[in-house]
């Protein structure tokens, strides 16, 4: 059976797209399937359209725009292909940090950090003293400053001086014309996969991230290092199960499909606070969802091969 795996793109993400493509379809090459690449590009519409090269599935495996907000997955649809991944819709809530914090909020009452979203425009109306007498007055140091959309921590800064945030908002400002400025929670980050089988999860346990510096940076996520990793998470067997159903819940509420990996800060009361959910989560070597399923014991080839072969039953 074919499967084209698209992967490169042109968000800030392509190099991580690139590698997560290639291994994923490495995987896949090994567990039987007749695994083929292509980047998104003017050539992908005419190709997955060409009886001669139209596969049987694809797996998207974009980050960031394009691939996280639902458009390739729109056209995926137009072209009636099945694909590994959530539909495009989903996608596109899950995309909107702000939104998707909305959603689980209030659909689903899971505890998300308390926000501000600043559009670029008012910022410069306001003027940085305003804004961050108003910010901090609000929502309290530390903070964190995030473009609303986009992944791999691109364009976000952990605020602890107010003399920072107007850097760290001209730095979010070059990834997206609004910011999501966050309380900073302190507590445990761990991270969530879910695969999904014939439409029953498999939710891995929860990953905890322990980076030197306390933010789980580009540079802490493409490098290997002086990260550490623990799966199963150093929590309460409570607070593991809480979090598990949380990201289960998050997965639900958002509409998403077939894998997800959902973050979150477990906070000093052992709640766990929703930050975001990825429906293109990072598959490389140094990627969480593989280590996650690695330490648990699973074959990757075997898993990905399953989730896949669910998509086309
Ligand atoms: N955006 C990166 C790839 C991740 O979430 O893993
Ligand atoms: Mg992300």
């Amino acid at each position: 059976t074919s499967i084209l795996i698209i992967c490169g793109g042109s968000s800030h993400e392509r190099d991580i797209s690139i590698s997560s493509g290639h291994r994923v379809g490495g995987y896949l090459h090994d567990a039987g399937w007749n695994v083929r690449y292509h980047d998104m590009d003017a050539s992908l519409l005419p190709y997955l359209s060409d009886p001669a090269t139209r596969p049987d599935l694809v797996w998207p495996l974009l980050h960031g725009a394009k691939g996280e907000d639902g458009s390739i997955r729109d056209l995926l649809e137009l072209e009636r292909l099945p694909y590994v991944g959530s539909r495009a819709k989903a996608s596109g809530t899950a995309w909107n940090k702000p939104i998707a914090k909305n959603v689980v909020r209030k659909v689903g009452q899971l505890h998300t950090p308390v926000s501000v979203t600043l559009p670029e425009e008012l910022f410069r109306e306001l003027g940085v003293r305003e804004i961050m007498d108003l910010l901090v007055d609000t929502l309290q140091l530390p903070l964190f400053v995030k473009p609303i959309y986009g992944g791999s921590a691109m364009g976000c800064t952990l605020v602890t001086e107010a003399d920072q945030l107007a850097q760290a908002m001209i730095d979010c400002f070059a990834y997206a014309d609004t910011a999501l400025v966050e309380r900073a929670v302190t507590g445990t980050e761990v991270s969530v996969s879910i695969l999904e089988f014939d439409g029953k999860p498999l939710v891995l346990p929860p990953l905890e991230i322990v980076t030197p510096n306390g933010t789980y940076d580009y540079e802490a996520r493409c490098t290997p290092g002086p990260t550490d990793f623990y799966v199963p998470a150093r929590l309460p067997q409570e607070t593991l199960d809480a979090v598990k159903e949380a990201a289960l819940q998050a997965h639900r509420i958002l509409s998403l499909r077939d894998i997800s990996r959902t973050d979150f800060i477990v906070d000093g009361q052992g709640r766990p606070q929703f930050l975001e959910s990825n429906v293109t989560p990072g598959m490389t070597d140094t990627s969480l969802l593989p280590k996650a399923a690695l330490a648990t014991g699973y074959d990757l080839a075997d898993l990905y091969s399953r989730l896949a072969e669910s998509v086309l039953r």
